[in-house]
């Protein structure tokens, strides 16, 4: 039996006893005094008292206290419950100090259950459990999914922040996509119509520059016929011969309506020419010089120009925050700036206003023109630097501004872009390199044959 405890007096059944002694986990048997009765090796070892100690000699029997100091005691005895309930207490995570002076503390579960003979209660048996290793256990167990979750927290961040980045990558290389196609769909355009315009050049010059003479040699005839009619020495016969040709060929109508034809094509061919003109500069704005450029003074004298379609009801602000020049063709940015204060021109009915701004964002100027007219529809937005795109009636726009306005922005190494919402208004921002185009895009042949130059 492991050193065994009987104080005097205490009716502790054999069994309990035997039962106490088997027990693998530490267990100490009270009586109803609450002093040590008997005890195992596990309690042995776990009070710190050593093999040959005997805790009661001498002095009778120990109170329980006087080897382990449970902390729930302090407020409630669990041996003096127990008892006092008659039935079995369990107290968890119970801090125990044992050992010299109590030196020793470490977290216990203590089961009491009463021990009854002869009908009535006669003690109790106390059996404890070390918990610390568990505890630690938990505690490291707790540390690693405090651990855990953090770094899913962190993880999820991540996640979200590459997501996040993806996103807007994906965004940025469809933008990209679609800048190439639309650059490359302009830039295929571009030849096309310089390489019509080339075509269509020189038979168009040829009438514009030939109806003059036409007009003089129609005079001339028409005044010879007349100096036919009024000659003295036509016999009647011929007169009547002569009158009654001028009569079937409808002499009269004729003078008037070749004039008439004469002024039209004319007039056809100057605007035919005007076109073409547009769509050469639409295929050889590159290559030509630039020098250093004041765009606030372009634009003041752009807005000069345009004066007279800015009466009361539509103003034309300008606002110039941009202090240093830029390096560019005077006469090209000055074309630009005028189709861009045209269209929102003529996007405004009613009274209105056309906003112009020059600024600096880092290494390039920013031209802004915005207007609070008409605004574009979505569907429209992509074709509207197709050059000859207009949504204007026969005669009022040949849709030639913005392709010409795309060349001018590309030619000086710039960007231009149309942002516009239906019933609001438009915004045209068009970026250019303070520096100017890269010395390549300078060079850079344009669209148009050699000998369309001449
Ligand atoms: N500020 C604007 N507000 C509303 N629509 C605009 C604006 N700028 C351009 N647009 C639309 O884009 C079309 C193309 O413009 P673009 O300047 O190329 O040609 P246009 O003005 O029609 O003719 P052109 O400039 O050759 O006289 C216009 O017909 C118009 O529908
Ligand atoms: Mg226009």
């Amino acid at each position: 039996m492991d050193d065994p405890r009987q104080a005097e007096g205490t009716e502790i059944p054999e069994l309990v006893r035997t039962a106490v002694s088997a027990l693998p986990d530490p267990a100490v048997i009270l009586d109803a005094e609450l002093k040590v009765v008997h005890f195992n090796q596990a309690y042995r070892r776990m009070a710190g008292l050593n093999a040959l100690e005997d805790p009661a000699k001498g002095r009778g029997a120990l109170l329980c206290t006087d080897l382990l100091e449970l902390e729930i005691c302090r407020t409630t005895c669990a041996a003096r419950a127990c008892i006092r309930q008659g039935r079995s207490l369990s107290f968890h995570e119970v801090r125990c100090a044992a050992g010299p002076e109590k030196a020793s503390t470490f977290n216990v579960q203590v089961t009491c259950f009463p021990v009854a003979s002869g009908g009535g209660p006669v003690g109790m048996v106390e059996i404890y459990r070390d918990t610390t290793a568990e505890r630690h256990v938990q505690e490291r167990f707790q540390r690693l999914l405090d651990l855990q979750r953090h770094a899913n927290l962190e993880l999820d961040r991540l996640v979200h922040e590459r997501t996040a980045e993806l996103r807007q990558s994906l965004e940025e290389l469809q933008k990209t996509r679609e800048q190439l196609v639309q650059a490359e769909k302009l830039r295929s355009l571009g030849e096309l119509v310089a390489g019509i315009a080339h075509e269509i050049n020189n038979p168009v010059n040829f009438i514009y520059g030939n109806t003059p003479f036409l007009k003089e040699h129609f005079a001339a005839l028409f005044g010879l016929l007349d100096l036919v009619g009024e000659l003295k020495s036509l016999s009647s016969t011929d007169r009547g011969r002569f009158e009654a040709a001028a009569e079937a060929a409808d002499l009269a109508f004729i003078r008037n309506d070749a004039e008439k034809l004469i002024r039209t094509f004319h007039v056809a061919a100057e605007r035919i020419a005007h076109i073409v003109r547009g769509l050469r500069t639409i295929g050889r704005v590159g290559g030509v010089e630039m020098e250093a450029t004041d765009l606030g003074e372009c634009l003041s004298a752009t807005a000069a120009i345009l004066a007279p379609l800015f009466k009361e009801e539509v103003r034309l602000e300008q606002k110039v925050e941009l202090g240093e020049t830029v390096r560019c063709n005077p006469s090209q940015i000055g074309q630009l700036m005028t189709n861009l204060i045209k269209n929102a021109r003529e996007a405004i009915c009613g009274p209105g206003a056309v906003d112009v701004s020059l600024s600096r964002q880092d290494t390039h100027a920013l031209l802004v023109v915005v207007d609070n007219g008409a605004g574009i529809p979505p569907e429209m937005l992509p074709r509207v630097f197709d050059p000859f795109f207009t949504t204007k009636p026969v005669g009022v726009g040949q849709g030639l501004g913005l392709a010409i306005c795309y060349s001018i922005a590309k030619a000086h190494g710039g960007t231009i872009e149309v942002d516009s919402t239906v019933g609001k208004g438009t915004r045209v921002t068009v970026k250019l390199p303070l520096e100017g185009p890269p010395a390549s895009a300078e060079v850079a042949a344009p669209a148009a044959t050699d000998s369309d130059r001449r």
